[in-house]
């Protein structure tokens, strides 16, 4: 980090013209201090997303998360409510949740037994008073209940804004929504559900930062993606950039359904004119998301270290039919698709974290042209990295 301290104008050079501009310098993507920091800024300052519903037991029940070694533990009540926790007790600060699993009634911590209702609050204090004393004077159990975290729930995705301070939940999906309803129509991605046959699960080595970077650009796509490069080649695509805060490309001869020779259902708003058009946008700082005709998918990026990121897959399909066994085939191939894709892009992830430990790069240049959506994301993080905090 010293690099960094002596190098204190850096967010400033991020953020001139792309063509100008340098990139975020190796630290950003080599120091664990620096991951640290950006959990209690990128992360902490807007909505991000640490799970989806389908990972939760049946209600009531919990499962423990880490964000880059926060403990955080999502709650699912009786009703299906899901709340956010620090996953931490009030009275020592033992870890409470230690993994994902059902609960009766309450949450116990295993050190002391103190337990929590499902909404957090502190229910019961045994031997607080001595043994067989379970209150004592002075002790107000409705002060030392379970921190919440501000949390929101979107296509059974758990979103969290630890800061409490980030705008509402809708304003921040509000212009990808937007820019999708000509695609989706009005009732936006309500009509998806969340494939239940399963998603993808991947981890690499490599700083979470470098998966966003390079999943918002199509200008590796020939070298990187033969195949998709086949019939979607680098000139059909364009950049997205939204809003300043979400990035990404879209291109104009997405087909993998008819090439796989298969039909699924589609969006019925979706524009005749515009079948093969697909999109996929990168919603800083850790959810990547891709839009076609027949299918959506989320791929959620859980950082783990500085250097280590587990990229989860969800797919969604249109409408209820699209879940029934007379797809199953199709939905197979969907997903086998998207697995080769992803998998095709890791080695490339990977070497972009090495090549981040040289001293013979710190930052890099862009294209001006191709390089303006990974400059988007660059500049949303070096604002809210080099500025402090308001
Ligand atoms: S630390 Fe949880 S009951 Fe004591
Ligand atoms: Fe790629």
């Amino acid at each position: 980090m010293n690099d960094m301290q002596q190098d204190q104008e850096w967010w400033t050079q991020v953020q001139r013209p792309t063509g100008e501009a340098r990139g975020l310098p190796n630290a950003t993507y080599t120091d664990a201090a620096f991951a640290r920091q950006e959990r209690d800024t990128l992360f902490a300052n807007t909505w991000t997303c640490i799970g989806f519903r389908s990972d939760l037991p049946q209600a009531p029940g919990a499962r423990p998360v880490e964000l880059l070694g926060m403990p955080l533990v999502i709650v699912s009540d009786e009703t299906g409510t899901v709340r956010v926790f620090h996953n931490v007790c009030s009275h020592r600060g033992q870890v409470l949740v230690r993994e994902a699993g059902a609960l009766e009634g309450a949450i116990r911590c295993p050190y002391h037994s103190w337990t929590y209702r499902l909404d957090g609050s502190l229910r019961g204090t045994p031997f607080i008073g001595g043994p067989g004393v379970h209150e004592i004077a002075g002790f107000d159990k409705s002060q030392h209940g379970l921190k919440a975290v501000r949390s929101a729930e979107w296509l059974g995705m758990i979103f969290v804004n630890l800061s409490g301070r980030a705008e509402a939940f809708e304003d921040y999906l509000g212009p990808v929504l937007q820019r999708w309803e000509p695609f989706v129509g009005d009732g936006g991605l309500q009509a998806v559900s969340p494939a239940l046959d399963g998603g993808l699960c991947m981890e690499v080595q490599a700083n979470w930062k470098l998966a966003v970077e390079n999943y918002c650009e199509a200008y590796h796509l020939p070298w990187v993606h033969p195949t998709l490069n086949t019939y979607s080649r680098l000139e059909d695509h364009y950049n997205i950039a939204i809003d300043d805060r979400f990035a990404g490309q879209g291109t104009y001869v997405y087909d993998f359904a008819s090439r796989a020779g298969i039909s699924l259902p589609e969006f019925a708003d979706w524009p005749a004119d515009k079948r093969k058009h697909a999109e996929y946008v990168a919603l800083f700082p850790n959810l990547l998301l891709g839009l076609q005709i027949d299918h959506v998918f989320a791929m959620l990026l859980e950082p783990l270290a500085h250097d280590r990121t587990r990229e989860r897959v969800q797919l969604y399909y249109v409408g209820d039919t699209a879940a029934s066994p007379r797809y199953a085939e199709a939905r197979k191939l969907v997903l086998d698709g998207w697995r080769d894709v992803f998998q095709e892009d890791v080695w490339a992830i990977e070497g972009l974290q090495r090549g981040r430990h040289s001293p013979g790069f710190d930052g890099g240049v862009f294209s001006p042209v191709m390089d303006v959506p990974t400059h988007t994301f660059h500049c949303w993080a070096a604002r809210r990295l080099g500025a402090p905090e308001p």
